[in-house]
């Protein structure tokens, strides 16, 4: 018999990202010799999808592309990895794109320019949710407009389908996006954003607070450390990190939230799931760039048995 996948809809973003690799990053008026330079697909939303993907998921990606190369290659490269990209729509103009720094130690600096990312419209989101039959999760993130990620979030709460917000990047959250969030992910700057004084999550009564704050399902990605998350009690538990060389951090969050959205959607435990998170984050650190840098569909499956075994 025909193994059922879960289905994963991401209400997300795409770029190309740009990646220079230097030892050294520019002060402002200053010019250096970076090392490397890399074009790879990118955005917050496309790489929760590949990571989602790679773990076995059915996924459908809903997106605006601009009518580029750029469009076109987003396309192909999803397609390439049987995403389904019937829910993509094109409108004239550029997409998204990520110029991005990386240090020796893995460390990233990322600005995005979005372009049609911008042109999702509400009703897109909302339509694309009500359409299809069988999804178990729907993730967003902050690199489209908050009132596309509100419109699917709330048609996915009608339908008891679980809603997954990465925060990132960072912005002054919607009240009424917060309202139609089953869970919120922020790694641990975006949390610093969010908390009412700015900390960062240093303490399970900080992370207990922004939380409480929130009162929804929380977790919070904490790099090398791995992740907490707020079980159903109300106590902080947290999973930790294998340890790994980093060379390149980029997408590692959406490594996480990718595996952990797969992790709900296949009925694994909150704790399962957030140990998946961090397995495929810090296997993902290892390798160089954004979706290259994440498991192979076999290797993925490896990482999973890990987590199935103990
Ligand atoms: O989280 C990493 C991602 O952030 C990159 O792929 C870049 O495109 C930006 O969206």
């Amino acid at each position: 018999m025909a193994k059922i996948e879960p289905t994963v809809m991401v209400v997300g973003s795409t770029m190309i990202d740009m990646i220079t690799y230097s030892k050294k990053i520019p002060n402002a008026g200053e010019t250096v010799i970076g090392d490397t330079f890399a074009l790879g697909f990118g955005g917050k939303g496309a790489n929760q999808a590949v990571m989602a993907r790679r773990l076995g998921a059915t996924v459908f990606m809903v997106n605006t592309l601009g009518d580029d190369v750029f469009g076109d290659t987003t396309v192909k490269n999803f397609e390439s990895q049987g995403i389904n990209t019937s829910l993509i729509s094109r409108v004239a103009g550029a997409s998204g794109v990520a110029p991005i720094w990386v240090e020796p130690n893995g460390t990233n600096r990322i600005i995005c320019v979005p372009g049609a990312n911008n042109e999702m419209t509400p009703e897109q989101a909302q339509s694309a949710v009500e359409g299809l039959a069988e999804i178990k999760v729907v993730i967003g993130q902050l690199e489209i407009p908050q009132e596309v990620t509100i419109a699917a979030f709330s048609a996915a709460r009608k339908r008891g389908i679980t809603t997954i917000l990465n925060p990132a990047p960072f912005a002054p959250l919607d009240e009424r996006l917060i309202r139609v969030s089953d869970w919120i992910i922020p790694n641990e700057t975006e949390f610093a954003g969010m908390h009412p004084r700015g900390l960062r999550p240093d303490s399970d009564s900080i992370i207990k607070e922004l939380s409480d704050q929130l009162g929804c399902r929380f977790a919070v990605t904490l790099g090398e450390n791995g992740a907490a998350y707020c079980d159903n009690s109300g106590t902080i538990s947290r999973v930790r990190a294998p340890k790994v060389n980093a060379i390149d951090t980029t997408g590692a969050g959406d490594a996480f939230v990718g595996a952990f959205a797969f992790g709900l959607a296949s009925g694994l435990s909150d704790q399962m799931a957030a140990e998946l998170g961090c397995i495929c984050a810090s296997d993902s650190v290892t390798r160089l760039g954004t979706q290259s840098s994440y498991p192979t569909p076999d290797q993925a499956k490896s990482l999973l048995a890990q987590v199935a075994n103990g």
